[in-house]
């Protein structure tokens, strides 16, 4: 692959030069180390070094860290607190996230799980009134919507446990943007723009992402001098420098003057979790992804393997959607049902992902007709759009590789900043199952296996995932909220079908998702034809067009033999990229 190309891919014409010079000087020492003898026959060795993230300057804050001598894990950090910086909506300091991690010189793998939880004083009940009527919005907005940080003790733990740089080094690109600022883009105006009742909401989020009370200007350059110093104190102090100390008493303080239920202990109790991840394997690929508490590894798992007991190969376009729409209908069914946080609820797991339970799930699809969902379940449903969250993929030269996907859940979480720490608070506490059959922003609904409790890890559909055969590895996840399990299986079948990998082709397909309850297949408003969405309707399926596309995939691709390695970001978040004035 062409290095111009290659750079073409990761960011904006920009930033291009100073990359172009970076990579010469990866591109050199990864040769190096290609002379040198290391990789078995087997063995990944990228001769370059890539990221993919949603933003320009997170990626290049990976790259810079790995410039410095830091590993792929080191880069996870920076790019993780530059997202936080940079793409405050979607991701951050007040959210959490999974990481899905490869080393190389051992082939350990391993899923950090830096979820947020549930408060200590969190019940199950929380959000219902004396009647006993749910009060979603409450889950929503404001202190009661927020769990308990994660994406802070992830660093710490990935830097300490995984990299090669102190937290503070890995850290220092972010400082760098929260202090001195960064140009806003066309998709902070957006997002800004759909929710700006909620940054007025309270004046610490108002007098930091907006100008004087009003919308800002295109380029309005951001600056956000007390994440940073949050930021610093995190890099200085580690864990405990935000789970305690004067951040903590800081976030608890705020948190407790907006009427929520955060406590000292809520923070001090806080620790990541290292889970072994879910693997599976279909069509000659094996599949490395994310355990509970994100249902994404289960579910996906489980549609794949109902998948692979069909005929889908012989499939024309429209029988294989077929297929793939009732896999994902029992998938999610099953999702509903029984996924939860596994420290808290007994998980049929090896069950649900068990080859002869896929067989008797594919047992009852029918090859021209749809099943309605409320054969499986008579709950009722309403999805909403989910804009939020984040992803990005990363390998380094040796071959370490990290997926993660981060989120503060909905566009601007609870929309609370605490106090003066800068932190932007998640609503992830809208991933639990408020009540039976309620649904929450994504129109998921869930049972007693997701209902709060304590401490509790809200269920996810998060998915950052590793597809291996003996071409390559590709490193993948994205947002979107429910869709994202079936927009990283769509990227994945995509790959199984074409001999060729090509990640930005796995990135850009047009995308259809069914998620069991609303009883209907959305598409996105390009990319299907008249005959293909005929086809669904004759065999009973309600075919929905959205407004618009979603997701914002962001995979690397490295090919096995040649050493390559190509990143791909998603079209649909590269558009918002464009600036305005520039193409
Ligand atoms: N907050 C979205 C998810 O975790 O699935």
């Amino acid at each position: 692959m062409k290095l111009n190309h290659w750079i073409r891919q990761q960011c904006l014409p920009t930033c291009h030069a100073r990359l172009l010079r970076q990579t010469t000087a990866l591109l050199l020492s990864a040769l190096l180390a290609l002379s040198a003898g290391a990789g078995a026959a087997d063995k990944l060795a990228p001769k370059q070094a890539a990221v993919a993230a949603a933003h320009p300057m997170a990626i290049q804050a990976g790259m810079d860290i790995m410039q410095r001598g830091g590993n792929a894990f080191d880069a996870a950090v920076a790019v993780s607190a530059a997202l936080a910086v940079v793409e405050p909506y979607s991701s951050g300091m007040g959210g959490g996230g999974f990481f899905l991690l490869h080393r190389a010189s051992d082939g350990f793998e391993v899923m950090i799980d830096a979820r947020e939880k549930a408060p200590l004083a969190a019940n199950r009940d929380m959000y219902l009134d004396a009647d006993g009527k749910p009060q979603a919005q409450l889950a929503l907005e404001g202190a009661k919507a927020a769990a308990i940080p994660g994406l802070p003790a992830g660093l710490a733990w990935l830097a300490q446990r995984y990299g090669r740089l102190p937290l503070r080094e890995a850290l220092q690109p972010a400082i760098r943007l929260a202090q001195k600022g960064f140009e806003i883009d066309e998709r902070f105006l957006a997002m800004a723009t759909m929710k700006l009742p909620l940054l007025r909401k309270s004046p610490e989020i108002e007098s930091i992402f907006l100008d004087s009370g009003q919308m800002p200007k295109p380029r309005y350059r951001l600056s956000q001098p007390e994440l940073a110093q949050t930021l610093s104190t995190l890099g200085d102090e580690g864990h405990k420098g935000f789970y305690g100390g004067h951040v903590a008493l800081r976030l608890v303080k705020s948190v407790r003057d907006y009427g929520g239920i955060w406590q000292m202990d809520d923070l001090a109790q806080y620790h990541v979790a290292e889970r072994a991840p879910v693997r599976f394997e279909f069509d000659g690929l094996r599949i490395t992804t994310v355990n509970l508490p994100s249902s994404g590894g289960a579910t996906l798992a489980q549609a794949f393997n109902i998948l692979a007991q069909l005929p889908w190969r012989e499939a024309d376009a429209a029988q294989r959607s077929h297929f793939v729409v009732e896999a994902l209908r029992r998938a999610y069914h099953d999702r509903a049902r029984y996924l939860g946080d596994s420290d808290f609820v007994s998980v049929p797991l090896a069950e649900l992902i068990s080859t002869d339970y896929a067989a008797q799930r594919a047992r009852t699809i029918k090859e021209d007709r749809a099943t309605p969902s409320a054969d499986l379940s008579t709950a009722l449903a309403q999805l909403n759009q989910g804009d939020h969250t984040t992803h990005f993929s990363v390998v380094d030269t040796q071959g370490n590789r990290v997926a993660g996907t981060l989120s503060i859940n909905g566009p601007w979480g609870a929309g609370i900043v605490a106090g003066t720490s800068g932190v932007l608070l998640n609503n992830e506490m809208d991933d639990f199952s408020m009540s039976p059959g309620v649904p929450n922003l994504y129109g998921l609904v869930g049972s007693e296996a997701n209902a709060i409790a304590p401490g509790k890890r809200p269920l996810s559909s998060m998915s950052p995932t590793f597809v291996e055969d003996e071409r390559g590895v590709l490193i993948l996840g994205t947002p979107g909220g429910s869709r994202i399990i079936s927009m990283v299986l769509l990227a994945i079948l995509d790959h199984a079908v074409n001999a060729d990998p090509n990640p930005e082709r796995s990135v850009s397909a047009a995308r259809y998702h069914h998620q069991y309850l609303p009883d209907r297949i959305e598409i996105e408003p390009e990319g299907f034809d008249a005959a293909w969405v005929d086809t669904l309707k004759s065999k009973g399926h309600e075919v929905h067009t959205v407004e618009r596309k979603w997701g914002n995939m962001q995979a690397i691709f490295v090919d096995r033999r040649s050493g390559e390695a190509r990143a791909a970001n998603d079209p649909r978040g590269m558009s918002a990229w464009r600036q305005p004035g520039r193409q």
